[in-house]
C-alpha cells in the first residue's frame, strides 16, 4: 500500500489566511494536523467555509464575507455591545446557511438551473413586473413550448405560496444548523429573518418594522449592497437600498449604509484582495467560541448536514460515508485521533456538490458529455474551499481524491496507484459503498448482497483489495442497515 504526499497543488494558499496555528504529527505515513490550543479562530474558518455558500447560492466568491465586511462598516455607527456585534458578525457569515435546502426544489419546480435562478433573484426588486419577467425568464429551460407554459402557468398561479414555502425551509434549516453550531438565537433569528420585508412584503413570516430581527435587516441590505455594488457599482447600490427604503429596508437604516457605500474607496476596499484578511482580523471574528478538537467536529457535522440538503439523494450520505470510513479506519487498526481525523474527511469530502446544479445532481437518467464535466468539478471545488483553512489543509488532499481511481480512469486528475493514500483509499471505498446501498436518481438502493457483488469487480482496478475486505469485515460484523443515529466521530 503506497502513502505518498498527494503530487498535485491546485493552487497556493488562500489570501490572509492560515493564522490557526497548527501542529502536525505523522501517522500511518501521512500528516495530520491538531488543533494547537485554542488559536484556530473562529471568524477565519467559517469565513472560509461560507465561500462554499457563495456556490449553492451562484455568488461571485467572497460574497458572504464582503456582506459581513458591509454590515460590519454599518455596526460601526450603531451603540452595539461586543457580543451583540460578534452575533451580527456571524449573522452576516453565516446568513447562507439554509441555502442548499431549497435547491433541490426550486429546480424541480421551476424545471431551471437552480444556481442561475439564486443568482439572479437577488437582483428581482419584488414588483409584479420583475418578478413576472424573473419567472418567464428562469421557467422550464430546455422544455417544449407547451411544458414550459404549463410550468410558468403552475408556478404564476402558486407564486406567493410557493415563495413562503421556499424561504420557509431555506430560513429554517439556516437557523436550525447555526444552533448545531452553538450559534445565540440572536444569530439563528437573524438568519430565519433574513428575506423579511419592512413592509411586511417578505416571506416566510411576512412580519414588518421592527418585528424584524435588527440583524435580518441588516443583513438583506448587506446582501442587496454586494450584488448590486459588485454588478453594477456603488452608486446603483446606494440607488438601489433608497429606492427600496420603507418597503424592503429599514428606512432609518438605509442612510447608514448609503453613508457607508458612498464613503471614499468603499468599491476598492469591497474588491480588494486583503478584505478577507481584514474581516478575519475584525475584534469580533474572535470574541466568542473557542475552537477546539469538539468544536472541529460539530462544525463538520453541521456543514455536512449543509451538503446532504442540497440533494434528496445525498440526504445522509456525508455522514453515512464518515460513518463507513471509520469501520473500515477501526478495522485497519487506526489509532483514534487518525479516525477522528478522517471522519471529517468523510463529513466533507463532498462539499463541492454546493456548487453544481441539482439540473445535474438529480437528473434521472444519463447525463450529457458537458453535464458530466460540471460533475467531475465537485472535488476541485471542494479542494477549493477546504484548502483554505490551515486545520483542513490534509483533509482537502483527502477529500479531492475520493473518486479517483487505482487503475488511473478516475476524476478529476486521473491519479494513478503510486500517487493514491491508504486515506485516499479508505475514502474512496467508503463513497462507492454508499453510492450503491443509497437511492440515486436513476435507481433504487441495491440489497448489501449486489453491492458487494459489483465491488468485488473493483479491486485492483477502482478499489484496494485490502482496503475493500477491511470494509466487507467491519460491516459483516456490525448490525445492518444500521444507518440511524450513528456518531459523527468516534468516541476519544
Ligand atoms: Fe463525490
Ligand atoms: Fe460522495
Amino acid at each position: 500500500m503506497v502513502a505518498t504526499p498527494t503530487p498535485y497543488s491546485l493552487s497556493g494558499p488562500g489570501p490572509g489566511m492560515m493564522v490557526a496555528t497548527v501542529s502536525s504529527g505523522v501517522l500511518h505515513g501521512v500528516t495530520y494536523p491538531k488543533v494547537g490550543g485554542q488559536t484556530v479562530q473562529l471568524g477565519e474558518l467559517l469565513g472560509a467555509l461560507s465561500h462554499a455558500l457563495d456556490l449553492t447560492e451562484g455568488q461571485p466568491e467572497g460574497h458572504c464575507v464582503r456582506c459581513c465586511w458591509i454590515g460590519m462598516q454599518v455596526a460601526d455607527y450603531l451603540d452595539l455591545s461586543q457580543e451583540d456585534r460578534a452575533d451580527l458578525y456571524f449573522t452576516l457569515l453565516l446568513k447562507d446557511l439554509g441555502c442548499s435546502s431549497n435547491a433541490a426544489r426550486i429546480c424541480a419546480l421551476y424545471r431551471t438551473d437552480d444556481l442561475t435562478f439564486k443568482r439572479n433573484f437577488k437582483f428581482v426588486d419584488g414588483t409584479t413586473r420583475q418578478k413576472l419577467e424573473f419567472v418567464l425568464r428562469h421557467t422550464g429551460q430546455g422544455d417544449s413550448r407547451l411544458k414550459r407554459l404549463k410550468t410558468v402557468t403552475g408556478v404564476i398561479g402558486r407564486s406567493g405560496s410557493l415563495a413562503t414555502e421556499l424561504i420557509q425551509t431555506r430560513c429554517d434549516r439556516g437557523a436550525e444548523i447555526a444552533r448545531l453550531m452553538r450559534f445565540s438565537e440572536q444569530v439563528a433569528e437573524g438568519i430565519a429573518g433574513l428575506d423579511e420585508h419592512w413592509n411586511g412584503g417578505g416571506h416566510p413570516a411576512a412580519i414588518s418594522g421592527d418585528e424584524i430581527p435588527l440583524f435580518s435587516r441588516i443583513a438583506l441590505m448587506a446582501q442587496v449592497t454586494d450584488v448590486f455594488t459588485l454588478q453594477m457599482g456603488s452608486k446603483a447600490a446606494a440607488t438601489e437600498l433608497e429606492e427600496r427604503a420603507g418597503s424592503w429596508f429599514d428606512p432609518d437604516l438605509v442612510p447608514v449604509f448609503t453613508r457607508v457605500i458612498r464613503s471614499p474607496g468603499f468599491y476598492d476596499a469591497l474588491t480588494s484582495s486583503r478584505l478577507e484578511a481584514s474581516v478575519f482580523s475584525d475584534r469580533s471574528a474572535r470574541a466568542t467560541l473557542t475552537v477546539d478538537e469538539t468544536y472541529l467536529d460539530e462544525i463538520s457535522y453541521a456543514f455536512s448536514k449543509v451538503i446532504d440538503a442540497k440533494s434528496p439523494f445525498t440526504y445522509g450520505h456525508s455522514e453515512r460515508v464518515a460513518h463507513y470510513t471509520d469501520m473500515i479506519c477501526e478495522q485497519l487498526g487506526h489509532d483514534l485521533v487518525h479516525r477522528r481525523w478522517m471522519v471529517r474527511a468523510g463529513l466533507l469530502h463532498d462539499l463541492g456538490k454546493l456548487g453544481v446544479s441539482n439540473a445535474i445532481l438529480d437528473k434521472p437518467g444519463k447525463l450529457t458529455e458537458e453535464e458530466f464535466a460540471c460533475m467531475k468539478l465537485h472535488p476541485v471545488l471542494g479542494h477549493d474551499v477546504l484548502r483554505r483553512i490551515s486545520v483542513f489543509e490534509d483533509v482537502a488532499e483527502v477529500a479531492a481524491a475520493h473518486h479517483e481511481r487505482l487503475d488511473g480512469k478516475g476524476y478529476p486528475y486521473g491519479l494513478a496507484a503510486a500517487d493514491l493514500t491508504t486515506d485516499m483509499r479508505v475514502l474512496t471505498v467508503a463513497d462507492i459503498f454508499d453510492a450503491l446501498t443509497a437511492d440515486r436518481p436513476y435507481r433504487s438502493a441495491l440489497p448489501l448482497e449486489k453491492a458487494f457483488e459489483i465491488m468485488d469487480d473493483m479491486q485492483g482496478t477502482a478499489i484496494d483489495p485490502a482496503i475493500y475486505h477491511a470494509l466487507k469485515d467491519a460491516i459483516a460484523a456490525s448490525p445492518w442497515p444500521a444507518r440511524e443515529e450513528r456518531p459523527f466521530s468516534p468516541k476519544l
